[in-house]
């Protein structure tokens, strides 16, 4: 494996809360990553600064040879990073077929959207059809129509990773699709995930769920208060007497139950 994503001394402070110093790390063309640690270590922040929401104080990150961090959201997406929301928001009055549907659009000015040329129509159709396939992918067919605001937790989640996938992403990264997701569906996610990855597409995930974490990650960061304590295999974190003190607060017997 080669790195296809690298994070060089990355440092961002909100006022006088350092919420990331000096975070270095890379991610592999093909990886799997676990991003771990207890809440308000800084994980949702470093994928808002990789996305571009958030501006960094200090650092750098790259895709390949290309600097990303001072380029605008936009164009951090046609890199090829795509992201999930934590807490996805859905509008009220667009279908869950419109929302992928607009996720997928592309900016073709006044003239080319009164007189839209054959071109255009084959570039929506073509959207369409990505659009149908993906709402297929993540069992979302039978709910294509409905408000997409009216879709349950578990399902905004999936819709969200549909949305992410219109763009052809190299990179996609999760923020705890786990959370809020019905049981049933669970295993559905891991199969899709693991199916995206066999096809190319490499993942940095932020989640909870050892198990999920153990049967999907190639290997695992751990965030402490904004620090990388550990960089290591999902079979490790057990092992590891950082990730115990940073994630459990201490005592063996705790990571047992939860690692
Ligand atoms: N936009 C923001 N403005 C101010 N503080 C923020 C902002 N975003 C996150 N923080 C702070 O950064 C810290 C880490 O938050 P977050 O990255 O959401 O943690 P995690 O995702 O690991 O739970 C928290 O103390 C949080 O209050
Ligand atoms: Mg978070």
């Amino acid at each position: 494996m080669s790195a296809l994503m690298q994070v060089n001394h990355l440092s961002k402070a909100f006022g006088g809360n350092q919420v990331l110093e000096d975070v270095s790390f890379s991610l592999d063309q093909g990886e799997i990553l676990g991003l771990l640690g207890p809440n308000g270590s800084g994980k949702s922040t470093l994928l808002n600064t990789i996305s571009g929401f958030t501006p960094i104080d200090h650092g750098t990150i790259s895709i390949g040879t290309q600097r990303i961090d001072k380029l605008p959201t936009y164009q951090i997406i046609n890199s090829g990073i795509a992201r999930t929301f934590q807490l996805p928001n859905m509008p009220k009055k667009m279908s869950v077929l419109e929302v992928v549907m607009a996720a997928g659009t592309r900016s073709h000015g006044l003239f080319q959207s009164l007189f839209p040329s054959k071109r255009l129509r084959q570039v929506e159709q073509s959207d369409l059809a990505k659009a149908t396939q993906l709402l297929d992918e993540l069992l979302l067919t039978k709910v294509r129509n409905l408000p997409a605001d009216a879709l349950s937790g578990g399902q905004k989640k999936l819709l969200g990773i549909a949305c992410a996938l219109m763009g052809k992403p190299s990179v996609l990264m999760l923020d705890e699709p786990m959370a809020g997701v019905h049981p049933n569906l669970r295993q559905e996610i891991v199969e899709t995930l693991t199916r995206l990855n066999q096809n190319g597409l490499s993942l940095i995930i932020i989640e909870h769920d050892m198990h999920f974490i153990r049967e999907l990650c190639h290997r695992c960061i751990v965030l402490n208060r904004g620090t990388i304590v550990a960089n290591c295999s999902p079979q490790e974190l057990a092992h590891n007497e950082q990730v115990l003190e940073a994630y459990l607060g201490g005592g063996t017997h705790k990571l047992q139950e939860a690692v």
